[in-house]
């Protein structure tokens, strides 16, 4: 990675822009917590987090430093990108290692692009028969997506543009950017 100035940077050859700082990250996270906080509050059944890698571990990381309520995490490896675009395949690196039967899940996507990843996933999940199955993204990119799956929390929405930092990597570079940046045309 070569970093150009404070607004920009290179990667794999490509130049990206500052998009969303850090700050503006750290109070998206903020307002989303308050959101998912005031509904899972009274919540007396099981509630668990799954967590989509390998992009939204930091977002993880840093959301459920934000929550309240008593829930336990979880994670699964789901690859359907390949560099800047979706195979529109997805595969499934490492399965999920609990049993959702009976508890609320709450599913934490970095970035719903084609929606095929986390649509697919909430199918699985649903033939388990959890009691109930809500999304959560940090990005979301409705013009591609259409709203195929519903997103019950979404940080912040996007035009049809490639991202990177935050977890969001190109070709596995880039994820250790602590802001977003996007590509340039
Ligand atoms: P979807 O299945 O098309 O919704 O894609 C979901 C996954 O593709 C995300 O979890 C990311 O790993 C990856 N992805 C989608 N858009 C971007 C992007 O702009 N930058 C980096 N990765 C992306």
């Amino acid at each position: 990675m070569i970093i150009k100035d404070q607004n920009e940077i290179v990667l794999e050859g490509k130049t990206f822009e500052k998009y969303i700082s850090a700050e503006e990250i750290d109070a998206i996270i903020t307002r989303l917590a308050e959101e998912i906080n005031t509904v899972y509050k009274d919540v007396a059944s099981e509630i668990i987090l799954i967590s989509i890698l390998d992009g939204s571990f930091i977002f993880m990381a840093d959301l459920i430093r934000k929550l309240t309520f008593p829930h336990t995490i979880h994670f699964v490896k789901l690859k359907s990108y390949e560099g800047e675009e979706s195979t529109g395949h997805i595969n499934y690196i490492l399965d999920l290692q609990t049993d959702v039967r009976g508890k609320n899940v709450l599913i934490v996507e970095d970035i719903i692009d084609t929606g095929l990843t986390i649509e697919s996933f909430v199918e699985k999940l649903s033939n388990q028969e959890p009691l109930s199955v809500q999304t959560c993204t940090l990005l979301s990119k409705p013009e591609v997506h259409n709203d195929i799956v519903p997103i019950h929390f979404i940080g912040k929405e996007l035009a049809p543009e490639f991202v990177v930092g935050y977890g969001l990597d190109l070709n596995g570079y880039g994820r250790n950017l602590d802001s977003i940046y996007k590509l340039k045309i």
